[in-house]
């Protein structure tokens, strides 16, 4: 019954009300001889009973406090109403997500948050989670014997963007054997002397900045992808509309492009880092990334982060652990010291308003290919 636009004639308002008057005197009867209450108006158009809120329910129950089967009965259909509320699967808001298999290795069901590690401490307090946090960030978990990284690398001292080629780890062999792999996301100009010095080594160097002026270009033995890294995919009617967007979440990269391992994933994505490691981590994408080097930016929550403070801390604490559950283990950290002394708007702990972390994926198996 679409009016909308349409004036209504006197025709139409006296055939529309004869079929109110009926849908009414039928609700009214069968109301009557299931409940025997008293129908309210909004009977019409409510859905079916079980599906009322309990507090309807109260009303009827209080209107006609006749006969204690009928009460029964409606005890029996609240009942109902809860049981099919506790069975949902929108188990949104609960902080303590009882899954049966938090920690579990293989997991291959979908997650929709990450597990939250307990506060620092009792108090909550910003300076308690920052001193767990920075304490986290700024201590190598696994020892490297050996670096390839920026310029300050090959100086001798430990530059900002390191990867590890200990033989320990896949990546030195992988070179060797022209097998690696490496994307690189950044925005805007960005000092690419690292990937040009694994392209010359051997490795397929990806790198994806989306201000391109065309969709690929292959120089200087990379390829230069017009594509961004995001934690979700771009809405389809953009796709439509626009014909062509630049940003990606990383399981859709991989697979537009065949890949089903990168040795390598170099990010700086600008405060948007932890939104995409989170993706990453509820879809499982890491397991197919050898080495990660992310930059962390923490002079603000970041990118649709929230919360307040120490809520913002204990997250990006928690994102981590969850790296650190993954097999992801920290081997650098650089902190360049001419950055300025922010976090979360504020001076504390001396704590610089960016890191970057290198992390070497101890779980990682090349044998997939
Ligand atoms: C803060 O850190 C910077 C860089 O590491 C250092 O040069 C400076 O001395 C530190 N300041 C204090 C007060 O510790």
């Amino acid at each position: 019954m679409d009016m909308c636009g349409e004036r209504p004639t006197p025709g139409l308002l006296l055939r529309l009300g004869i079929l109110l008057t009926a849908v009414c005197v039928f609700i009214h009867l069968y109301l009557d001889s299931g409940w025997r209450g008293a129908p309210t108006p909004q009977g019409l158009g409510t859905p079916p009973q079980r599906y009322r809120k309990p507090g309807q329910h109260g009303r009827m129950k209080q209107a006609s406090a006749d006969s204690e089967e009928r009460d029964r009965s409606v005890k029996g259909r609240v009942a109902y109403v809860r049981t099919l509320k506790k069975e949902s699967p929108a188990k949104k808001g609960s902080e303590d997500r009882e899954d049966p298999s938090p920690h579990h290795p293989h997991r291959k069901v979908p997650r929709w948050r990450i597990d939250l590690e307990p506060w620092a401490s009792e108090s909550h307090s910003l300076e308690d989670e920052a001193k767990r946090f920075l304490n986290y960030i700024t201590t190598p978990q696994v020892s490297c014997s050996s670096f390839i990284g920026t310029d300050a690398v090959q100086r001798g001292s430990a530059g900002d963007w390191a990867l590890c080629l200990d033989p320990m780890y896949s990546l030195v062999h992988r070179m060797q054997s022209k097998h690696c792999r490496v994307y690189s996301f950044g925005l805007g100009v960005y000092d690419r002397s690292l990937e040009a010095s694994l392209a010359t080594s051997g490795c397929e160097v990806h790198c994806f900045d989306p201000s391109l002026k065309q969709p690929h270009l292959q120089q200087a033995h990379m390829w230069l992808h017009r594509l961004s890294v995001d934690w979700r995919d771009p809405n389809p009617a953009a796709v439509a509309q626009h014909q062509y967007t630049t940003t990606r979440k990383l399981a859709t990269i991989l697979n537009n492009f065949g890949h089903r391992e990168v040795d390598v994933l170099k990010a700086d994505m600008e405060s948007a880092e932890w939104k995409i490691l989170e993706n990453l981590i509820l879809e499982d994408v890491l397991e197919s990334v050898g080495q990660l080097l992310v930059e962390l930016h923490l002079h603000w929550a970041g990118f649709e982060v929230s919360g307040d403070d120490p809520a913002v801390v204990r997250y990006w604490f928690s994102l981590l652990r969850e790296l650190e559950r993954a097999g992801f283990l920290l081997f650098h950290v650089h902190s360049d010291p001419k950055k300025p002394r922010v976090f979360l708007h504020k001076s504390i702990l001396n704590a610089s308003s960016a890191y970057t972390l290198s992390w070497v994926n101890t779980r990682w198996r090349t044998d997939r290919n």
